[in-house]
């Protein structure tokens, strides 16, 4: 086990407000500055000697010193990636293609797609952002950037898994990737709900779809395991997320969402604290994680949606989740574009 790379949630700005998203529009956003990256680099390179970095928010390309953001990572050698949903990439491009020390140190470029077309995407996603990812693709491939498409599967789009996969053969994509949705706490998730059931067929038809394409393609984190003591990247400290604050939290799945007391995700500030310090804090909130997921199994208290690794985790940090007949926990039903979450309102839980 190693840290093999790290998460920089670059800033909150979007400007797409995705059905399936858990970024709270409400609220007023905020951005990483420079010095926590600068530190975050400087440090997880001394301490680790860690050089992947990712960058992803929100949509990252928007953070407003985006081209120090670059300038960071070309000077701590870093090689990096990007997680993002394509509706500035041909400006995104310009500060990189042009530049060897930043285009040389770009890994891939992770474009979100929801949907095998433009109607399912763009109905997930909004007017135009289809077109969007489809001539980031072209770019990409006439500058010879390796590219992802990563898709969030729902009820929404579910039944377009093996369209996808065919799309990202055929348009040379390095990678496809699915991805389980995590609840929004959001009305969203009334439309967007499937139940285990389902969840285990989609990932059945996955691994299918794998065998069957030359093109690689993944599941991350969350779907469903026989087994339920899992150890997943963050938790192996493989990977290292640092949220829009600047602090080392558990995971990006956690980070911005509400839960029903204090968080207890967040390990340390960065802009106080080492890094060293803040991964030993970690090590506690990921031991007690652990050992309470331990504690269940012995209780025979589990069942089929505690099999689903993220969910089980959101859950036991009180925030929304996953259970039989939809989304539960105390954000239930906040409204996002109320800012609800940032007020920390607390409204009743849903049953
Ligand atoms: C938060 S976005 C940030 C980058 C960029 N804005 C984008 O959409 O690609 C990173 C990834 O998280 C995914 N995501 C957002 N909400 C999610 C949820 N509720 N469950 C699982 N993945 C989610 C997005 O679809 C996207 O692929
Ligand atoms: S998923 Fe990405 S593009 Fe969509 S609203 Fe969230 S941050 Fe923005
Ligand atoms: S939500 Fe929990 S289980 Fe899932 S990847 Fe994050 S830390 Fe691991």
């Amino acid at each position: 086990m190693a840290v093999t790379w790290i998460a920089l949630h670059l800033t909150d700005r979007c400007q797409l407000d995705c059905q399936h998203c858990l970024r709270d529009p409400g609220r007023k956003p905020k951005d990483l500055s420079l010095d926590i990256v600068h530190k975050v680099l400087a440090e997880s390179k001394r301490l680790y000697h860690t050089r992947q970095v990712a960058l992803t928010g929100g949509e990252p390309t928007l953070h407003p010193e985006i081209e120090g953001v670059l300038d960071a990572i070309v000077e701590h050698d870093f090689t990096w990636h990007v997680v993002t949903n394509a509706r500035r990439f041909e400006q995104f491009l310009a500060l990189v293609r042009d530049d060897p020390a930043r285009r040389e140190r770009l890994t891939a470029v992770n474009l979100s797609l929801d949907g095998a077309d433009e109607e399912t995407h763009d109905g997930i996603r909004g007017k135009g952002s289809f077109r969007d990812v489809m001539k980031a693709v072209t770019l990409c491939t006439a500058h010879g950037i390796p590219f992802v498409l990563q898709m969030v599967l729902h009820a929404r789009n579910v039944h377009q898994i093996e369209p996808f996969g065919l799309m990202a053969a055929q348009l040379g994509a390095t990678r496809a990737s699915f991805s389980i949705l995590q609840a929004t706490g959001t009305h969203h998730d009334e439309e967007l709900y499937l139940p285990p059931r389902a969840w285990q067929n989609a990932q059945h038809r996955i691994e299918r779809l794998a065998a069957a394409l030359t093109v690689p393609v993944t599941m991350p984190e969350g779907f469903y395991r026989e087994q339920p003591f899992h150890v997943c990247e963050p938790m192996k400290s493989e990977l290292l997320h640092i949220d829009v604050e600047g602090r080392l939290n558990l995971c990006c799945q956690h980070a911005g969402v509400p839960s029903a007391g204090p968080p207890r995700d967040i390990a340390g500030d960065l802009a106080t604290t080492s890094l060293l310090k803040a991964h030993g804090r970690l090590l506690g909130i990921i031991h007690e994680t652990q050992a309470a997921k331990l504690a269940a199994m012995a209780e025979g208290s589990l069942d089929t949606w505690d099999h689903f690794p993220c969910n089980w985790c959101m859950k036991h940090f009180d925030k929304p989740h996953w259970a039989n007949d939809g989304a539960d926990g105390p954000s239930a039903q906040r409204e996002r574009w109320r800012g609800a979450w940032a007020k920390k309102v607390t409204l009743p839980v849903v049953r």
